[in-house]
Protein backbone atom coordinates (compact mmCIF):
# COMPACT_ATOMS: atom_id res chain seq x y z
CA UNK A 1 0.00 0.00 0.00
CA UNK A 2 0.88 3.55 -0.31
CA UNK A 3 0.95 5.40 2.85
CA UNK A 4 1.36 9.30 3.06
CA UNK A 5 2.58 10.63 7.18
CA UNK A 6 2.12 13.88 7.88
CA UNK A 7 4.53 15.03 11.19
CA UNK A 8 8.02 13.22 11.27
CA UNK A 9 7.99 13.07 15.31
CA UNK A 10 7.99 10.66 17.30
CA UNK A 11 4.74 8.65 16.47
CA UNK A 12 4.95 9.52 12.58
CA UNK A 13 8.27 8.41 12.83
CA UNK A 14 7.24 5.29 14.57
CA UNK A 15 4.75 4.46 12.40
CA UNK A 16 5.99 5.37 9.03
CA UNK A 17 8.69 3.23 9.10
CA UNK A 18 7.08 0.02 10.94
CA UNK A 19 4.90 0.34 8.12
CA UNK A 20 7.37 0.17 5.74
CA UNK A 21 9.29 -2.74 7.47
CA UNK A 22 6.17 -4.57 6.05
CA UNK A 23 7.09 -3.92 2.86
CA UNK A 24 4.40 -0.81 2.36
CA UNK A 25 5.56 2.44 0.71
CA UNK A 26 5.64 5.05 2.88
CA UNK A 27 6.16 8.67 2.50
CA UNK A 28 6.90 10.67 5.97
CA UNK A 29 6.61 14.71 5.58
CA UNK A 30 7.41 17.38 7.61
CA UNK A 31 7.56 21.20 7.14
CA UNK A 32 10.85 21.41 8.81
CA UNK A 33 13.27 20.92 6.09
CA UNK A 34 16.27 20.46 8.37
CA UNK A 35 14.80 17.63 10.34
CA UNK A 36 13.89 16.06 6.24
CA UNK A 37 17.22 16.46 5.00
CA UNK A 38 18.80 15.16 8.48
CA UNK A 39 16.52 12.13 8.24
CA UNK A 40 17.37 11.20 4.33
CA UNK A 41 20.84 11.13 5.75
CA UNK A 42 19.67 8.38 8.86
CA UNK A 43 20.25 11.25 11.25
CA UNK A 44 16.88 10.97 14.05
CA UNK A 45 15.31 13.65 15.60
CA UNK A 46 14.44 11.17 18.67
CA UNK A 47 16.45 8.28 20.30
CA UNK A 48 14.24 5.04 20.33
CA UNK A 49 15.81 1.84 20.43
CA UNK A 50 15.89 -0.09 16.94
CA UNK A 51 14.74 2.83 15.16
CA UNK A 52 17.51 4.40 13.34
CA UNK A 53 18.38 0.59 11.69
CA UNK A 54 14.64 0.24 10.76
CA UNK A 55 14.89 3.65 8.88
CA UNK A 56 17.93 3.37 7.43
CA UNK A 57 16.97 -0.73 5.58
CA UNK A 58 13.58 0.90 4.32
CA UNK A 59 15.33 4.09 2.95
CA UNK A 60 17.78 1.78 1.27
CA UNK A 61 14.95 -0.34 0.08
CA UNK A 62 12.92 2.50 -1.33
CA UNK A 63 10.45 2.09 1.24
CA UNK A 64 10.44 5.04 3.24
CA UNK A 65 11.02 8.56 1.42
CA UNK A 66 11.05 11.88 3.64
CA UNK A 67 9.70 15.21 2.17
CA UNK A 68 8.78 18.85 2.73
CA UNK A 69 5.96 18.61 -0.19
CA UNK A 70 2.72 17.03 1.23
CA UNK A 71 0.74 18.12 -2.06
CA UNK A 72 3.05 15.10 -3.80
CA UNK A 73 3.11 12.76 -0.84
CA UNK A 74 -0.43 12.40 -0.66
CA UNK A 75 -1.50 12.07 -4.13
CA UNK A 76 0.49 8.98 -4.11
CA UNK A 77 -0.87 7.57 -1.45
CA UNK A 78 -4.19 5.65 -0.40
CA UNK A 79 -3.79 6.32 3.41
CA UNK A 80 -2.85 9.58 5.34
CA UNK A 81 -1.98 9.96 8.71
CA UNK A 82 -1.81 12.74 10.38
CA UNK A 83 0.71 12.33 13.45
CA UNK A 84 1.59 15.80 14.13
CA UNK A 85 2.14 17.03 17.46
CA UNK A 86 -0.88 18.28 19.78
CA UNK A 87 1.00 20.03 22.33
CA UNK A 88 -0.75 21.53 25.50
CA UNK A 89 -2.00 24.80 25.62
CA UNK A 90 -2.17 27.33 27.86
CA UNK A 91 -5.54 26.09 29.45
CA UNK A 92 -4.52 22.67 29.90
CA UNK A 93 -6.52 21.70 26.27
CA UNK A 94 -4.59 19.74 23.68
CA UNK A 95 -3.45 22.67 20.73
CA UNK A 96 -5.65 21.63 17.57
CA UNK A 97 -3.78 24.00 15.27
CA UNK A 98 -0.98 21.58 13.59
CA UNK A 99 -3.71 19.48 12.78
CA UNK A 100 -6.42 21.77 11.32
CA UNK A 101 -3.46 23.43 9.95
CA UNK A 102 -2.55 19.41 8.14
CA UNK A 103 -6.49 19.24 7.15
CA UNK A 104 -6.31 22.67 5.36
CA UNK A 105 -3.81 21.32 3.23
CA UNK A 106 -5.56 17.91 2.38
CA UNK A 107 -7.90 19.51 1.27
CA UNK A 108 -6.45 22.07 -1.03
CA UNK A 109 -4.08 19.41 -2.77
CA UNK A 110 -5.91 16.15 -2.52
CA UNK A 111 -6.41 14.97 -6.07
CA UNK A 112 -8.61 11.31 -5.26
CA UNK A 113 -10.10 8.98 -2.87
CA UNK A 114 -8.22 9.08 0.71
CA UNK A 115 -8.59 7.64 3.98
CA UNK A 116 -6.98 9.90 6.66
CA UNK A 117 -6.38 8.89 9.92
CA UNK A 118 -5.78 10.87 12.91
CA UNK A 119 -2.70 9.29 14.53
CA UNK A 120 -2.05 11.96 17.01
CA UNK A 121 -3.75 11.78 20.53
CA UNK A 122 -6.77 14.54 19.94
CA UNK A 123 -9.73 15.51 21.92
CA UNK A 124 -12.77 14.03 21.21
CA UNK A 125 -14.83 15.39 18.19
CA UNK A 126 -11.62 16.36 16.22
CA UNK A 127 -12.19 13.81 13.48
CA UNK A 128 -15.76 16.09 12.79
CA UNK A 129 -13.85 19.20 12.87
CA UNK A 130 -10.93 17.47 10.20
CA UNK A 131 -13.62 16.55 8.33
CA UNK A 132 -15.17 19.78 8.28
CA UNK A 133 -12.18 21.58 7.34
CA UNK A 134 -11.38 19.78 4.20
CA UNK A 135 -14.78 19.49 3.25
CA UNK A 136 -14.19 23.55 3.44
CA UNK A 137 -11.26 23.34 1.43
CA UNK A 138 -12.77 20.96 -1.42
CA UNK A 139 -15.92 23.39 -1.21
CA UNK A 140 -13.75 26.14 -1.95
CA UNK A 141 -12.07 24.28 -5.15
CA UNK A 142 -15.53 23.44 -6.20
CA UNK A 143 -14.08 19.92 -6.81
CA UNK A 144 -16.38 16.44 -5.38
CA UNK A 145 -13.91 14.09 -3.49
CA UNK A 146 -14.91 11.29 -1.56
CA UNK A 147 -13.08 10.67 1.87
CA UNK A 148 -12.86 9.27 5.05
CA UNK A 149 -11.80 10.69 8.31
CA UNK A 150 -10.45 7.55 10.72
CA UNK A 151 -9.41 7.86 14.50
CA UNK A 152 -6.85 5.43 15.15
CA UNK A 153 -4.53 6.03 18.32
CA UNK A 154 -1.40 5.22 18.97
CA UNK A 155 -0.55 3.23 22.83
CA UNK A 156 3.43 3.25 21.76
CA UNK A 157 5.38 3.16 24.98
CA UNK A 158 8.67 5.44 24.38
CA UNK A 159 12.03 3.06 24.42
CA UNK A 160 9.61 0.14 23.74
CA UNK A 161 8.02 1.62 20.53
CA UNK A 162 8.84 -0.70 17.99
CA UNK A 163 8.08 -3.73 19.75
CA UNK A 164 4.18 -1.97 20.87
CA UNK A 165 3.79 -1.05 16.99
CA UNK A 166 5.14 -4.43 15.21
CA UNK A 167 3.58 -6.74 17.95
CA UNK A 168 0.35 -4.42 19.01
CA UNK A 169 -2.11 -5.63 21.78
CA UNK A 170 -4.90 -4.07 19.76
CA UNK A 171 -5.29 -2.06 16.97
CA UNK A 172 -8.19 0.59 17.82
CA UNK A 173 -10.27 2.00 14.32
CA UNK A 174 -13.08 4.42 14.54
CA UNK A 175 -14.70 4.70 11.33
CA UNK A 176 -18.17 5.36 9.96
CA UNK A 177 -17.74 3.98 6.75
CA UNK A 178 -16.77 0.30 5.72
CA UNK A 179 -14.41 1.58 2.77
CA UNK A 180 -12.68 2.89 5.77
CA UNK A 181 -12.95 0.12 7.89
CA UNK A 182 -11.77 -2.53 5.19
CA UNK A 183 -8.70 -0.44 3.91
CA UNK A 184 -6.98 0.16 7.49
CA UNK A 185 -7.73 -3.87 8.07
CA UNK A 186 -5.94 -4.79 5.55
CA UNK A 187 -2.99 -2.36 6.21
CA UNK A 188 -2.57 -3.77 9.50
CA UNK A 189 -3.25 -7.26 9.12
CA UNK A 190 0.16 -8.10 8.81
CA UNK A 191 0.98 -7.09 12.17
CA UNK A 192 -1.09 -9.97 13.79
CA UNK A 193 0.73 -13.22 13.20
CA UNK A 194 -1.81 -15.65 15.05
CA UNK A 195 -5.32 -13.82 14.82
CA UNK A 196 -6.70 -10.03 14.62
CA UNK A 197 -7.40 -7.70 17.30
CA UNK A 198 -8.72 -4.91 15.19
CA UNK A 199 -11.18 -3.48 17.69
CA UNK A 200 -13.52 -1.77 15.49
CA UNK A 201 -15.99 1.18 16.77
CA UNK A 202 -17.77 4.98 16.20
CA UNK A 203 -15.22 7.54 15.55
CA UNK A 204 -16.07 9.42 18.99
CA UNK A 205 -15.68 6.61 21.30
CA UNK A 206 -12.20 5.61 19.43
CA UNK A 207 -11.05 9.19 20.41
CA UNK A 208 -12.12 9.06 24.03
CA UNK A 209 -10.21 5.48 23.91
CA UNK A 210 -7.04 6.66 24.16
CA UNK A 211 -7.74 9.21 26.65
CA UNK A 212 -9.76 6.70 28.92
CA UNK A 213 -6.40 4.17 28.63
CA UNK A 214 -3.87 6.95 29.59
CA UNK A 215 -6.33 8.03 32.30
CA UNK A 216 -6.52 4.84 33.76
CA UNK A 217 -2.69 4.11 33.77
CA UNK A 218 -1.74 7.22 35.13
CA UNK A 219 -4.36 6.49 38.06
CA UNK A 220 -3.24 3.11 38.97
CA UNK A 221 0.23 5.31 39.44
CA UNK A 222 -1.26 8.15 41.71
CA UNK A 223 -3.31 5.37 43.59
CA UNK A 224 -0.12 3.92 44.37
CA UNK A 225 1.97 6.71 45.00
CA UNK A 226 -0.96 7.83 47.79
CA UNK A 227 -0.91 4.09 49.43
CA UNK A 228 2.88 4.57 49.49
CA UNK A 229 2.82 7.95 51.36
CA UNK A 230 0.10 6.54 53.67
CA UNK A 231 2.39 3.27 54.05
CA UNK A 232 5.25 5.44 55.55
CA UNK A 233 3.26 7.35 57.74
CA UNK A 234 1.81 3.95 59.17
CA UNK A 235 4.84 1.81 59.13
CA UNK A 236 3.90 -0.13 56.26
CA UNK A 237 6.22 -1.38 53.57
CA UNK A 238 4.54 -0.25 50.00
CA UNK A 239 6.78 -2.41 48.05
CA UNK A 240 5.12 -5.24 49.66
CA UNK A 241 1.81 -3.99 49.47
CA UNK A 242 2.30 -4.00 45.99
CA UNK A 243 3.11 -7.84 46.12
CA UNK A 244 0.20 -8.25 47.92
CA UNK A 245 -2.49 -6.74 45.75
CA UNK A 246 -1.30 -7.05 42.54
CA UNK A 247 -1.90 -10.97 43.18
CA UNK A 248 -4.92 -10.84 42.49
CA UNK A 249 -5.50 -10.78 38.99
CA UNK A 250 -8.28 -8.01 38.68
CA UNK A 251 -5.75 -5.65 40.21
CA UNK A 252 -2.22 -6.72 38.34
CA UNK A 253 1.28 -6.46 38.75
CA UNK A 254 1.75 -3.55 36.24
CA UNK A 255 1.82 -0.21 36.99
CA UNK A 256 1.54 0.09 40.47
CA UNK A 257 5.04 0.53 41.18
CA UNK A 258 5.11 3.49 43.83
CA UNK A 259 7.87 6.07 42.92
CA UNK A 260 9.28 10.24 41.83
CA UNK A 261 5.56 10.36 39.87
CA UNK A 262 4.99 9.79 36.38
CA UNK A 263 6.27 11.99 33.79
CA UNK A 264 6.62 11.90 29.83
CA UNK A 265 4.63 12.90 26.72
CA UNK A 266 1.95 11.07 28.00
CA UNK A 267 0.33 10.92 31.24
CA UNK A 268 0.63 14.39 31.98
CA UNK A 269 -0.69 15.95 28.63
CA UNK A 270 -3.78 13.93 28.24
CA UNK A 271 -5.11 13.86 32.03
CA UNK A 272 -4.75 17.60 31.87
CA UNK A 273 -6.73 17.35 28.46
CA UNK A 274 -9.08 14.87 29.79
CA UNK A 275 -10.11 16.81 32.57
CA UNK A 276 -10.48 19.90 30.23
CA UNK A 277 -12.67 18.15 27.67
CA UNK A 278 -15.29 16.53 30.62
CA UNK A 279 -15.01 20.24 32.28
CA UNK A 280 -15.77 21.71 28.36
CA UNK A 281 -18.81 19.55 28.08
CA UNK A 282 -20.58 20.47 32.03
CA UNK A 283 -19.16 17.63 33.86
CA UNK A 284 -16.08 18.22 36.78
CA UNK A 285 -13.64 15.11 36.92
CA UNK A 286 -12.95 14.59 40.88
CA UNK A 287 -11.33 11.57 40.03
CA UNK A 288 -8.61 12.57 37.33
CA UNK A 289 -8.22 15.71 38.97
CA UNK A 290 -6.66 13.62 41.84
CA UNK A 291 -4.93 12.08 40.02
CA UNK A 292 -2.89 15.06 38.53
CA UNK A 293 -2.64 16.76 42.32
CA UNK A 294 -1.48 13.46 43.59
CA UNK A 295 1.60 13.09 40.80
CA UNK A 296 2.40 16.72 40.89
CA UNK A 297 2.60 15.91 44.82
CA UNK A 298 4.95 13.25 43.99
CA UNK A 299 7.52 14.70 41.91
CA UNK A 300 8.59 16.33 44.92
CA UNK A 301 8.64 13.84 47.70
CA UNK A 302 12.12 13.20 47.33
CA UNK A 303 13.01 16.68 47.74
CA UNK A 304 11.27 16.60 51.02
CA UNK A 305 13.36 13.70 52.06
CA UNK A 306 16.23 15.14 51.05
CA UNK A 307 15.01 18.40 52.97
CA UNK A 308 14.16 16.48 56.49
CA UNK A 309 17.48 14.50 56.71
CA UNK A 310 20.23 17.51 55.36
CA UNK A 311 17.88 20.40 56.32
CA UNK A 312 15.69 23.49 54.70
CA UNK A 313 19.36 25.60 53.85
CA UNK A 314 21.01 23.37 51.58
CA UNK A 315 23.61 25.62 50.38
CA UNK A 316 27.07 24.36 50.32
CA UNK A 317 25.99 21.16 49.74
CA UNK A 318 26.34 19.03 46.58
CA UNK A 319 24.04 15.92 45.52
CA UNK A 320 24.82 13.10 42.85
CA UNK A 321 21.93 12.27 40.82
CA UNK A 322 21.23 9.38 38.59
CA UNK A 323 18.97 9.71 35.50
CA UNK A 324 17.35 12.57 33.79
CA UNK A 325 14.85 11.07 31.89
CA UNK A 326 11.34 10.52 32.36
CA UNK A 327 11.92 6.42 32.26
CA UNK A 328 14.47 4.25 31.08
CA UNK A 329 15.15 3.55 27.64
CA UNK A 330 14.25 7.32 26.00
CA UNK A 331 16.19 10.64 26.16
CA UNK A 332 12.79 12.72 26.68
CA UNK A 333 12.59 14.87 29.63
CA UNK A 334 9.50 15.76 28.92
CA UNK A 335 7.70 16.82 32.69
CA UNK A 336 10.52 14.43 34.49
CA UNK A 337 10.50 13.89 37.56
CA UNK A 338 14.44 14.97 38.25
CA UNK A 339 13.82 18.43 36.77
CA UNK A 340 11.32 19.68 39.74
CA UNK A 341 13.14 17.93 42.30
CA UNK A 342 16.48 19.42 40.94
CA UNK A 343 15.06 22.66 40.59
CA UNK A 344 13.45 22.50 44.24
CA UNK A 345 17.08 21.64 45.64
CA UNK A 346 19.07 24.39 43.98
CA UNK A 347 16.25 27.14 44.95
CA UNK A 348 17.58 25.62 48.55
CA UNK A 349 21.30 26.54 47.64
CA UNK A 350 22.59 23.04 46.60
CA UNK A 351 24.25 22.42 43.66
CA UNK A 352 23.51 18.73 41.24
CA UNK A 353 26.16 16.79 39.41
CA UNK A 354 24.01 14.79 37.04
CA UNK A 355 24.27 11.80 35.27
CA UNK A 356 22.49 9.96 32.95
CA UNK A 357 23.01 7.26 30.26
CA UNK A 358 21.00 9.26 27.29
CA UNK A 359 19.50 12.57 28.33
CA UNK A 360 22.44 14.77 29.30
CA UNK A 361 22.36 17.05 25.68
CA UNK A 362 18.32 17.20 26.19
CA UNK A 363 18.59 18.21 29.75
CA UNK A 364 22.12 20.84 29.10
CA UNK A 365 20.63 22.39 25.78
CA UNK A 366 16.89 22.30 26.68
CA UNK A 367 14.86 21.36 29.80
CA UNK A 368 17.70 23.15 32.09
CA UNK A 369 19.48 25.38 29.65
CA UNK A 370 21.56 27.65 31.62
CA UNK A 371 21.10 26.62 35.24
CA UNK A 372 24.75 26.83 36.14
CA UNK A 373 24.03 25.04 39.46
CA UNK A 374 23.91 21.77 37.47
CA UNK A 375 27.07 20.06 36.29
CA UNK A 376 26.96 16.89 33.69
CA UNK A 377 29.73 14.09 33.97
CA UNK A 378 29.98 10.95 31.93
CA UNK A 379 30.36 8.54 34.38
CA UNK A 380 27.42 7.44 37.61
CA UNK A 381 30.40 7.21 39.84
CA UNK A 382 31.74 10.63 39.15
CA UNK A 383 29.20 12.62 40.26
CA UNK A 384 29.32 11.37 43.39
CA UNK A 385 32.55 12.41 44.11
CA UNK A 386 32.25 14.59 47.47
CA UNK A 387 28.71 14.56 46.78
CA UNK A 388 26.22 14.37 50.22
CA UNK A 389 24.17 11.71 48.85
CA UNK A 390 23.01 9.75 45.91
CA UNK A 391 19.54 10.25 44.56
CA UNK A 392 18.51 7.77 42.09
CA UNK A 393 15.15 8.88 39.66
CA UNK A 394 15.42 7.18 36.76
CA UNK A 395 15.45 3.15 36.68
CA UNK A 396 18.09 2.52 34.19
CA UNK A 397 19.81 -0.71 33.96
CA UNK A 398 23.22 0.11 34.37
CA UNK A 399 22.30 1.68 38.28
CA UNK A 400 20.27 -1.92 39.36
CA UNK A 401 23.35 -3.37 40.69
CA UNK A 402 26.11 -0.92 40.71
CA UNK A 403 29.48 -1.01 43.13
CA UNK A 404 28.63 -0.17 46.61
CA UNK A 405 31.32 0.18 48.09
CA UNK A 406 32.51 2.39 45.37
CA UNK A 407 29.53 4.92 46.13
CA UNK A 408 30.30 4.73 49.71
CA UNK A 409 34.34 5.56 49.24
CA UNK A 410 32.85 8.36 46.85
CA UNK A 411 30.40 9.94 48.64
CA UNK A 412 30.60 12.69 52.05
CA UNK A 413 27.54 10.74 53.51
CA UNK A 414 26.49 7.50 53.00
CA UNK A 415 23.60 8.37 52.16
CA UNK A 416 21.05 6.72 49.51
CA UNK A 417 17.73 8.55 48.12
CA UNK A 418 15.50 6.43 45.55
CA UNK A 419 13.06 7.52 43.61
CA UNK A 420 12.43 3.92 41.98
CA UNK A 421 12.70 1.42 44.89
CA UNK A 422 15.56 -0.28 43.17
CA UNK A 423 17.66 -2.01 46.43
CA UNK A 424 17.17 -3.81 49.00
CA UNK A 425 16.78 -1.73 52.50
CA UNK A 426 18.20 -4.88 54.04
CA UNK A 427 21.42 -5.40 52.22
CA UNK A 428 21.97 -1.64 51.79
CA UNK A 429 21.68 -1.08 55.65
CA UNK A 430 23.89 -4.17 56.31
CA UNK A 431 26.45 -2.18 53.83
CA UNK A 432 26.36 1.13 56.74
CA UNK A 433 23.70 2.68 54.00
CA UNK A 434 20.91 4.93 54.81
CA UNK A 435 18.70 4.43 52.39
CA UNK A 436 15.43 6.18 51.96
CA UNK A 437 12.65 5.16 49.57
CA UNK A 438 8.97 5.38 48.20
CA UNK A 439 6.85 3.91 50.94
CA UNK A 440 9.09 3.08 53.12
CA UNK A 441 11.14 4.40 56.70
C1 LIG B 1 2.50 5.92 27.95
C2 LIG B 1 1.57 4.70 27.72
O1 LIG B 1 2.13 3.54 28.37
C3 LIG B 1 1.38 4.45 26.23
O2 LIG B 1 0.48 3.37 26.04
C4 LIG B 1 0.82 5.72 25.61
O3 LIG B 1 0.60 5.56 24.24
C5 LIG B 1 1.74 6.90 25.88
O4 LIG B 1 1.97 7.04 27.28
P1 LIG B 1 5.12 6.37 27.95
O5 LIG B 1 4.78 7.78 28.34
O6 LIG B 1 6.12 6.16 26.89
O7 LIG B 1 3.80 5.60 27.47
O8 LIG B 1 5.67 5.66 29.25
P2 LIG B 1 5.25 4.53 30.31
O9 LIG B 1 6.22 3.41 30.22
O10 LIG B 1 3.83 4.18 30.22
O11 LIG B 1 5.56 5.30 31.69
C6 LIG B 1 4.93 6.52 32.02
C7 LIG B 1 5.39 7.05 33.36
O12 LIG B 1 4.81 6.34 34.43
C8 LIG B 1 6.90 7.01 33.60
O13 LIG B 1 7.31 8.23 34.19
C9 LIG B 1 7.08 5.86 34.59
O14 LIG B 1 8.22 6.01 35.39
C10 LIG B 1 5.79 5.97 35.39
N1 LIG B 1 5.37 4.72 36.04
C11 LIG B 1 4.99 3.65 35.27
C12 LIG B 1 5.33 4.64 37.43
O15 LIG B 1 5.67 5.60 38.14
N2 LIG B 1 4.89 3.48 38.00
C13 LIG B 1 4.50 2.41 37.28
O16 LIG B 1 4.09 1.39 37.88
C14 LIG B 1 4.55 2.49 35.87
Amino acid sequence: MNIAVIGSGYVGLVSGTCFSEMGNKVTCVDVDQTKIQKLEKGILPIFEPGLEQMVFNNVKNNNLFFTTNLALAINDAEIVFIAVGTPMGDDGSADLQYVLAVAKSIGKNMEKRLVIVDKSTVPVGTADKVKLTIQKELDARGVDIDFDVVSNPEFLKEGAAIADFMKPDRVVIGADSDYAFELMKQLYSPFFRTHDRFITMDIRSAEMTKYAANAMLATKISFMNEIANICERVGADANMVRIGIGSDQRIGYSFIYPGAGYGGSCFPKDVKALKKIAKENGYKANLIESVEKVNNAQKLVIAHKIVKRFGEDLSGMTFGLWGLAFKPGTDDMREAPSIYIMKELIKRGAKIKAYDPKAMKEAKEFYLKGIESIQYFNSKYEVLKNANALILLTEWKEFRSPDFEEIKSLLNFPVIFDGRNQYNAFHLEEKGFEYFQIGKV
